[in-house]
């Protein structure tokens, strides 16, 4: 069959190394894609939110299934389109897709369907968010409700910083009109952890867990990012845990979402924090993690077609995920000065390195062709992922195979995995 993948980042990398093993599939497209993907799939120069270039490809082309990867052609209905013109997709619809979309829709849902999360209020307007903030405990969480690149989150220590949050975000617009309305949560403590899951309308199954490192800098400093790496499993996220995440989170926000009628079909990340009064949802994206996806879909035994066709038929039931019983770290190699001003254009050297080689795998998150060169072309540029044993196997390999890889500017975190050692 016939693949195409709408995307163009680390995680699509992986999403199409998985769809690349499939026995069934014979040929793999990528809109836009970058040029890693480009050794596994043909790129074709479309964006991820021209639904009627991606659509018509896809009819001319005879695409069997597309996959839409990225949150804004999922929140924005990529998969809508494509099923208006008779075409197969993975990934929720717009009507689903709100679950990332819109925070102040999902802490909504979550209320009404008593899933564990922070407790919080909405707004829509910034001097009732003011004035609730007057009798409020800090430190305190601004949320702007819509999608903001994943940076539409401010932890505020004092009344004054929360203040001037909300007049950012309500105000003069620092997220655009996805600050139009707001959410405002309480904060909470505890470890981190990301899990994603296959989702069919019904049946839920979760992969193994992750956990992303946000910060920018070691130490979690600095600011906010995409993400700077990953490990799997997370060795905090037990049995015990995970028995009551499915009873009490993963199976309530799939039924929640079919009693609304937004039927769920495509994968459910759940952002959850183990606090101690149990694991609470911090958030929900409505995709794979990026680069969360770099760490779990390498571990993954299933056939990826064979799991997303499941989603789409409604049979995910029939459907047992397995994966692999080691471990695997990602570490980001980014361009000095992200998430705020980086220069590009740099030539990458020692991408050869991870040729031949099954436990190591270099996805290209931003990278592009220039002449016959690979050159660096954002701010997350390379995730270095290897498998290993164990968590610190795992680690030693990737921080080693960050070493194989040279370009001018190169960044990445010193402690990716760090928390493993305090397991
Ligand atoms: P989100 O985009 O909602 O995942 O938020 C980004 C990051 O902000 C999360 O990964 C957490 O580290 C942090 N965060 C979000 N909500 C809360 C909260 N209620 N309490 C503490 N930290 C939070
Ligand atoms: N790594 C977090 C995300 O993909 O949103």
């Amino acid at each position: 069959m016939k693949v195409l993948v709408v995307g163009s980042g680390g995680r699509e990398h992986a999403i199409v190394r998985s769809v690349s093993l499939s026995s069934r599939v014979d040929k793999i497209y990528c809109a836009p894609g970058n040029a890693g993907i480009a050794e596994l799939a043909e790129c074709v120069n479309i964006g991820v939110m021209d639904f009627d270039a991606l659509t018509d490809f896809a009819l001319k082309e005879k695409i069997d299934l597309t996959i839409v990867a990225p949150d804004d052609p999922l929140v924005a209905g990529a998969v809508d389109a494509f099923e208006k013109k008779g075409l197969r997709a993975f990934g929720p619809r717009a009507n689903a897709a709100i679950l990332e979309g819109s925070k102040a829709f999902s802490k909504d849902l979550m209320k009404k369907y008593n899933i564990p999360t922070a407790a919080y209020e909405n707004f829509d307007n910034a001097d009732d968010a003011l004035k609730y903030l007057e009798g409020a405990k800090m430190p305190i969480v601004l949320k702007a409700d819509g999608l903001a690149l994943g940076k539409g989150v401010l932890i505020c220590n004092t009344l004054e910083e929360a203040k001037e949050g909300v007049k950012s975000i309500m105000l003069d617009k620092q997220f655009g009109s996805a600050g139009n309305r707001m959410v405002i949560e309480e904060f909470m403590t505890g470890r981190e952890v990301s899990v994603l899951s296959f989702v069919d309308g019904k049946t839920i199954r979760p992969m193994t867990s992750a956990q992303d490192h946000k910060r920018a800098l070691d130490g979690d400093k600095g600011l906010n990012t995409g993400g700077m790496g990953t490990f799997s499993p997370s060795p905090f996220y037990t049995k015990e845990i995970d028995d009551f995440c499915m009873k009490n989170i993963y199976q309530p926000t799939v039924d929640a979402m079919a009693a609304e009628g937004r039927e769920f079909k495509g994968v459910i990340f759940f952002g959850l924090m183990l606090t101690k009064d149990g694991p609470k949802v911090l958030e929900y994206n409505a995709r794979f993690g990026d680069p969360e996806a770099q760490v779990v879909l390498p571990r993954m035994n299933n056939d990826i077609i064979d799991v997303m066709e499941a989603c789409i038929d409604g049979t995910l039931d029939r459907v047992e995920l397995d994966f692999k019983d080691n471990a695997a770290v990602c570490v980001v190699l980014a361009s000095k000065g992200y998430p705020v001003k980086y220069e590009k254009g740099f030539e990458i050297h020692g991408l050869e390195a991870f040729k031949g080689r099954d436990e190591y795998f270099v996805f290209h998150a931003g990278t592009k062709f220039s002449d016959d060169r690979i050159v660096t072309n954002g701010g997350r540029v390379l995730g270095v992922t290897a498998m290993g044993a164990d968590l610190k196997q795992a680690r030693a390999n990737a921080y080693e195979a960050t070493g194989w890889i040279d370009f001018d500017n190169k960044y990445c975190r010193s402690d990716i995995g760090k928390a493993i050692d305090e397991a």
